[in-house]
C-alpha cells in the first residue's frame, strides 16, 4: 500500500543539498507499488518527477506535481557460465556499493566507474561514465514501467540508443518510462582492463601497479574522485555540470591559432571533445564562490552548494559561465544535470 505525503522539503533527497518542496511525494518499494500508484489520481493529474539518489538534478523551485523516489531492491543472477555473470539489479540500488561487490567478487567490466553517486537505475539514463568506460559497455538491457500503460517494456542495449551522457530515456521516452531493472554482464576472467586514461596510468604508477587488477583500478579510480571531486555529503554538488562539448574541427584549429594550449580529443565525424573544465578555467571561474554557490577548486567543472544556495542562485551562476564560454571561444556549453 503505497502513501502520497504531502509538502515534503527535499533538500536530504538531492546531492546539491537545495532547499525546495514536492507538493506530493511518495516511494515504491515494488513494481506492484507502481502499478497502484499509476492508478491513482494524483498519479493520473500531477506531473511526476522520478527520484533515483538525486544525484544528477538541480532543482530550480518547489515541484509542483508528484515526486516518486525509487526504493526498487534486490539483485539477481540470471546466467554464469566460467567466462561470464550476467545479473539483473533492481534500479533503486545504489550504484557504487554494487560497484564494490562485484570488484570483491572479482566481475570485470564496471571498476573505472567506482564511486559514481546515485542509482542503478539512473546509470542507463545518463549512460554514466568515467576513466575511459561507459556503463553501454556492459548493458544487455534494460527493463522498465511504460508510466502511460503500467506494462514492462525490455529495451536491448541498442533500443537505448546510448551515446555521450545520453540515452533514449533522456530523449523521446523523457518522463514515460520507470526504469525498474539493468541488466549487465561482466567479465569472471580474462578482463578487459582499461587504464588508458592518463590519471588511472598516473595514479597506479603512483600506487607502485604493474600488473592491475580490478581491485587496483577501483582503487585508483576512488583515489583520484576523491582527489578531485567534491564529497556530496559534505559539500552539495551533482558531479559535473556541464557536459564536455563537440565541436567541428575547423572550429577547433581555428581556436587552437588563439589559444595554442587548448585541449582536444577526435571523435567520430571530424568532430572535437574539449574539455568544459579548461574552457571554464579559461573564462577565470575557478574557485570563485558567490555566497553559497561556487565552483569547485579542483574541477570547475563542478558547482557546488557551500550550504544555503538556492536552486537559482547555482543556476544563474551556471549561465554566467555558459555566457562567458560562449563569449570567449563561440562555444555552447549544455548542462549534464536535469534541471527542474
Ligand atoms: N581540466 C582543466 N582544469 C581542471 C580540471 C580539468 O583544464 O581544473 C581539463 C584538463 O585538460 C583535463 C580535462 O579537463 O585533462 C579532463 O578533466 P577530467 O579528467 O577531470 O575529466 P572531465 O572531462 O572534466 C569527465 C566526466 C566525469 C568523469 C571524468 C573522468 C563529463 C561531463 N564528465 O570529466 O564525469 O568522472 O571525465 O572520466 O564527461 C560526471 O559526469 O558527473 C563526472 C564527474
Amino acid at each position: 500500500m503505497i502513501a502520497i505525503q504531502k509538502n515534503i522539503d527535499l533538500k536530504s533527497f538531492n546531492t546539491f543539498g537545495i532547499q525546495a518542496k514536492a507538493q506530493y511525494f511518495t516511494s515504491v518499494a515494488s513494481r506492484d507499488d507502481l502499478g497502484e500508484l499509476i492508478q491513482s489520481d494524483i498519479f493520473k493529474n500531477e506531473k511526476h518527477l522520478i527520484l533515483g539518489g538525486g544525484s544528477n538534478l538541480l532543482l530550480t523551485k518547489d515541484f509542483s506535481g508528484l515526486v516518486i523516489q525509487n526504493k526498487l531492491n534486490g539483485t539477481s543472477t540470471i546466467e554464469e557460465n566460467d567466462n561470464t555473470i550476467t545479473l539483473r539489479i533492481a534500479s533503486g540500488e545504489p550504484w557504487h556499493p554494487f560497484v564494490l561487490y562485484c570488484v570483491q567478487h572479482n566481475w570485470g567490466g564496471i571498476e573505472n566507474l567506482s564511486l559514481i553517486p546515485g542509482t542503478m537505475g539512473a546509470a542507463p539514463m545518463q549512460n554514466i561514465g568515467a576513466y575511459g568506460v561507459e556503463l553501454c559497455d556492459v548493458v544487455e538491457k534494460v527493463e522498465g514501467i511504460d508510466l502511460a500503460t503500467g506494462v514492462l517494456r525490455t529495451f536491448t542495449n541498442a533500443e537505448c540508443e546510448f551515446g555521450y551522457r545520453e540515452s533514449v530515456f533522456k530523449k523521446e521516452l523523457k518522463g514515460k518510462i520507470f526504469i525498474s531493472s539493468v541488466t549487465l554482464t561482466l567479465t569472471k576472467k580474462n578482463h578487459l582492463l582499461n587504464t588508458e586514461y592518463g590519471a588511472i596510468k598516473d595514479t597506479l604508477h603512483a600506487m607502485h601497479i604493474t600488473s592491475p587488477t580490478i581491485q587496483s583500478i577501483s582503487d585508483a579510480v576512488i583515489a583520484i574522485r576523491r582527489k578531485k571531486l567534491p564529497d556530496p555529503t559534505a559539500i552539495g554538488n551533482a558531479g559535473s555540470f556541464f557536459k564536455n562539448p563537440v565541436i567541428t574541427a575547423e572550429h577547433y584549429h581555428s581556436l587552437k591559432k588563439i589559444f595554442p594550449e587548448i585541449p582536444g580529443y577526435s571523435t567520430e565525424n571530424q568532430l572535437v571533445k574539449v574539455p568544459a573544465a579548461w574552457l571554464i578555467e579559461q573564462c577565470e571561474w575557478k574557485g570563485k564562490r558567490f555566497g553559497d554557490a561556487g565552483v569547485h577548486a579542483h574541477q570547475p567543472l563542478v558547482l557546488v552548494n557551500y550550504n544555503n544556495a538556492s536552486g537559482e542562485e547555482i543556476f544563474s551562476l551556471a549561465m554566467n559561465i555558459r555566457t562567458s564560454v560562449q563569449q570567449k571561444f563561440e562555444i555552447e556549453l549544455t548542462p549534464e544535470v536535469n534541471i527542474i
